[in-house]
């Protein structure tokens, strides 16, 4: 008797959770392609209405005179707007501010005694955004046309945009007789709790594995379908769908889903915002991991990254196609020569960091300020790092010239590893100083980066 309510109760719970992934009647369609094929959207008016309301574009503030002095001719430390008017580089500043850190305020990426500093992560990451928002401005039209996008599409107001994602940790090897699950059933909500592989980003949005199912010739010779490859791809497909919140038909005539003959032009958009965001993740958001401190990466040490759901957040054009960018110009395009930028500072930027006795690991404090520096090396593409290390008086002198050497290769190796090419990264011989000469002095256990343009 007991095992009997045991499986119903376990049938009654197996059906609610399948229903639970059901949407409550009544459901709108739309039609969308010739009728008689099928081609119709399904979507839920309750849904929409919530959707609808988080995600509306924030008002813009009044334009600011483009007259008068350039902010690069007053402030010291502008890599990237200088050419813009102060009335307009303020305006520009506050609206970051909202779009980021409206509670925080422009502290959040300032140190508030020296605005120029780049002391904080923020602001260094904050610099490569502003680079990275102008490149999808400026070349990625095919998928962002005149509409484009500012900071606020991916972070209405928050530090890190809602949908973000990291790769998961590998599931645990099974101690039982299932042996390799391919990926296979995690159920995870980006996977529509499927049980398509877990990772339906990896392969496409980071690598550029080929998104198919079927091959393209008649036998199997040079074509990639599998299974495993297969279930990528609808693993990819259920992403796209959610995260525009449509219907596979948005962009395919679902009679054959390969054929590109009778697909909607969505498709087309669609394609080239897969090859978009495989982009950004590995040219601006991978390379700024070590800028990042450890709470904000993911299980397995990586950043968070960029999917198709970090700008459309449901719907299918970003804030239903409000054009924000048009309104701030300097977001729209990296700035000319012509733009009267002034050249950038001449003066070189002096980084030390300091090391505990005989030892030639940072630690603490100083192992943050390396990654900084490793950050900004990676993302500044034009300057040089010229490094020497040092040591102190106290000790055996050949020893403490190899610890020397040592602290500079630490230093040098973590800006390797980083991808910054080696002809950017220059050792050199330290200069003698007084405090190599007084005992065992933390001053003197050092390197000393200068950064050149
Ligand atoms: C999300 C990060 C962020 C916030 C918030 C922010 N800024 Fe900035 N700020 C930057 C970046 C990045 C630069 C450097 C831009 C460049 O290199 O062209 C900068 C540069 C500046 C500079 C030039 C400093 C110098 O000496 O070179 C001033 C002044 C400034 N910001 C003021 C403000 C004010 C005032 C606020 C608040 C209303 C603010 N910022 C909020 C990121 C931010
Ligand atoms: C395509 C989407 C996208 C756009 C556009 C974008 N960002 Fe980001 N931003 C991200 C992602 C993803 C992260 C990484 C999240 C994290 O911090 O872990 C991030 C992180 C940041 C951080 C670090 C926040 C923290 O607390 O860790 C700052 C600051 C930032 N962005 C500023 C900007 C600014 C300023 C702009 C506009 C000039 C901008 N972003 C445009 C996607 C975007
Ligand atoms: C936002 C547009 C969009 C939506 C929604 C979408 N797809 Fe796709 N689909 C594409 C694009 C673009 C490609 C081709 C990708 C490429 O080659 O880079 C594709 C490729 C495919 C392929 C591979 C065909 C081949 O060449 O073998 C299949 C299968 C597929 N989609 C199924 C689906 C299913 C099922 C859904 C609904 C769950 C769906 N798609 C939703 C845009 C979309
Ligand atoms: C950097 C932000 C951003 C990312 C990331 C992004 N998109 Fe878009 N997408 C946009 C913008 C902005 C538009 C509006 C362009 C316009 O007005 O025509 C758009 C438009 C589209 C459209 C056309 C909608 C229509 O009805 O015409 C499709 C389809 C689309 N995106 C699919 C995708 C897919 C799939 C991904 C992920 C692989 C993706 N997008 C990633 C910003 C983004």
């Amino acid at each position: 008797m007991r095992a009997l309510l045991n499986t119903a109760l376990a049938a009654l719970l197996a059906a609610t959770t399948l229903l639970a992934g059901c949407e409550r009647p009544p459901v709108d369609t739309v039609q969308r392609g010739y009728r008689g094929t099928g081609m119709e959207l399904v979507y839920n008016p309750r849904t929409a209405v919530i959707v609808a309301e988080s995600n509306q574009a924030p008002p813009v503030t009044e334009a600011a005179s483009p007259d008068g002095p350039k902010a690069g001719q007053i402030y010291k430390n502008l890599q990237l707007l200088g050419h813009l008017s102060i009335g307009e580089f303020t305006r520009q500043m506050a609206a970051i501010t909202a779009w980021i850190a409206p509670q925080e305020g422009c502290n959040y990426c300032h140190n508030p005694e020296n605005l120029g500093d780049d002391s904080k992560y923020t602001k260094v990451v904050a610099r490569r955004m502003i680079q990275m928002t102008q490149h999808i401005n400026a070349d990625w039209k095919p998928h962002v046309a005149a509409t484009g996008v500012t900071c606020y599409t991916c972070h209405r107001g928050k530090a890190v945009p809602a949908n973000v994602w990291f790769a998961p940790e590998p599931p645990r090897a099974n101690a039982n007789f299932i042996g390799d699950k391919a990926g296979q059933n995690t159920p995870l909500k980006v996977v529509g709790l499927s049980s398509l592989p877990y990772d339906p980003f990896g392969p496409y949005l980071l690598g550029a594995q080929t998104i198919g199912v079927g091959g393209a010739t008649a036998l199997p010779s040079d074509h990639v379908a599998s299974i495993v490859h297969t279930e990528q791809t609808y693993g990819l497909m259920m992403h796209l769908s959610n995260s525009l919140g449509v219907n596979c038909t948005y962009c395919h005539n679902t009679r054959n889903f390969k054929e590109w003959d009778g697909a909607p032009p969505q498709r087309t958009t669609a394609w080239h915002g897969i090859r978009m965001t495989r982009d950004l993740n590995n040219q601006y958001i991978v390379p700024l991991t070590a800028a990042f401190p450890a709470a904000r990466l993911g299980p397995t040490g990586d950043v968070a990254k960029v999917n198709c759901a970090t700008c459309h957040q449901g719907v299918y054009k970003p804030l239903y196609g409000a054009p924000m960018a048009k309104d701030y110009p300097a977001l729209l395009a990296p700035a000319a020569p012509s733009d009267g930028l002034p050249p950038p500072v001449a003066e070189a930027r002096r980084s030390v960091l300091y090391f505990g006795v005989d030892t030639p690991v940072l630690e603490g404090e100083q192992a943050k300020g390396l990654d900084l520096l490793v950050a900004t090396m990676a993302t500044d593409r034009q300057a040089k790092a010229r490094i020497s290390g040092y040591h102190s008086a106290a000790g055996n002198v050949e020893h403490n010239h190899e610890l020397a050497k040592q602290r500079a290769f630490t230093v040098r190796d973590a800006m390797l590893a980083a991808g910054v090419p080696e002809a950017r990264v220059i050792l050199a011989k330290p200069a003698q100083t007084a405090a190599n000469l007084s005992g065992e002095d933390p001053e003197a256990r050092r390197v000393e980066v200068v950064i050149e343009k």
